[in-house]
């Protein structure tokens, strides 16, 4: 009998670090990718270079597989819908993924479940920077609808000029924008949640630290009191409900200054957030991504070690995605390094990422911060 193939649109790392666990389950992956030499399209034999944008292509690619994820929420729903026509199912659904990829509907879903989010409205095109900031205070921060990510669909606004240039620069992404009250947050924490019609698990809350908002350091778990915590999984089991969702989501949320928990946003696949998974629990994102997927039993989401760190490498050249100067890392026991295979190194791209475990959350960090410098890719 043939494995089961598994799809996945997108072949950068999150599909490449899901497709190892499904190789490991013993399963076959499809990738579809627009370019050739993407992380994950480079492990398979069914590499699929093209766009969903070309009928064709999808085609083929559906016929490839038994079963449809993806590794980023930018394609369009009706996309989805054409690949389960094909006679594919995608996980999570169509429906789910269009109450996500459109950060405004995503807000006004999960608002009406009555999640707290931050006070947020639709920016149309004559509204002005002084109606704006009547309703959401003189510091506020605009976002594309969609196709946002690592901060390049923000902006934050104070003032009426920056406001005019922010939407110039923003629209350029996509038409469409909302604006946002500015949180003043004491820490910004993530959690994964992964769902099959028997089960729903979550991980432990993780504290996210952010560089011009692009996530760069995750500690697990978050330093917040049980109460916290236990409020966390119950808005992130809600978040996931509320946009009807199956398989794995990561739910980024806001514990601001006056200890008040709202979900920033949330992904409908293996997010960065989660990378830490991999070497610090019983069971990774990654692999149950695939279980999800499959509808089958979920793995344990506990940690083996009390605490872990992990840092993303990010691009420091342009050009060759080649890495130096990672002896040190190699040579420590601790460090569990992870390069993603692309091609280029560009400013601030993703590049790989290294995971510390240990007992000493401040030790690990120390140690981790050292060795993150040191790398060249
Ligand atoms: N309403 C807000 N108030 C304060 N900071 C915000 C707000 N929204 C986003 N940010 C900051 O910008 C980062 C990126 O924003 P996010 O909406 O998560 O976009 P992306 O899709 O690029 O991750 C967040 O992690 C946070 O640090
Ligand atoms: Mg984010």
């Amino acid at each position: 009998m043939k494995p089961i193939t598994i799809g996945i649109l997108g072949g950068g790392q999150l599909a490449r670090m899901s497709a190892f666990q499904a190789y490991k389950l013993g399963l076959n992956v499809s990738i579809l990718e627009k370019n050739e030499y993407s992380p994950a399209g480079s492990l398979t034999k069914n590499e699929f270079i093209g766009w969903i944008d070309n009928e064709n292509i999808i085609k083929n690619f559906a016929e490839s597989c038994d079963i449809v994820t993806l590794e980023n929420e930018f394609i369009d729903f009706e996309k989805l819908e054409l690949i389960e026509k094909f006679g594919k199912k995608v996980i999570p659904s169509p429906k789910t993924i269009s109450l996500i990829q459109d950060k405004f509907i995503q807000k006004k879903t999960l608002s009406e479940y009555k999640i707290p989010v931050p006070q947020f409205l639709e920016v149309t095109e004559e509204m002005t920077y002084k109606e704006i900031s009547k309703y959401l205070g003189k510091k506020f921060i605009l976002k594309s609808k969609k196709l946002g990510y690592d901060g390049y669909g923000n902006a934050a606004v104070y003032n009426k000029k920056q406001f005019v240039e922010a939407v110039k620069k923003l629209s350029k992404r996509h038409n469409s924008l909302l604006a946002e009250k500015f949180i003043k947050f004491s820490k910004e924490l993530a959690i994964m949640v992964v769902r099959t019609e028997k089960e729903i698990k979550t991980y432990p809350v993780v504290e996210t630290i952010q560089k011009d908002h692009i996530c760069h350091t995750v500690i697990a778990k978050a330093d917040i009191s049980k109460k916290i915590e236990k409020k966390v999984k119950e808005i992130a089991i809600k978040s996931v409900k509320a946009v009807e969702g199956f398989g794995l989501f990561g739910i980024e949320l806001f514990l601001t200054i006056d200890n008040e928990i709202l979900v920033n946003e949330m992904a409908p696949r293996p997010h960065n957030s989660g990378h830490y998974t991999i070497e610090a629990c019983v069971t990774s994102q990654f692999e149950n991504h695939i279980r999800s997927v499959l509808n089958l039993p979920l793995g344990s989401t506990k940690m083996i070690k009390p605490s872990a760190v992990m840092i993303n490498l990010l691009g420091k050249k342009e050009g060759e995605g080649v890495v130096e100067n990672y002896d040190s890392a190699l040579n420590n026991p601790d460090i569990h390094l992870h390069i993603y295979g692309k091609q280029e190194s560009r400013l601030g791209r993703k590049m790989g990422h290294i995971t510390l475990l240990g007992k000493d959350k401040k030790k690990i960090l120390r140690e981790a911060k050292k060795i993150e410098k040191q790398i060249l890719i």
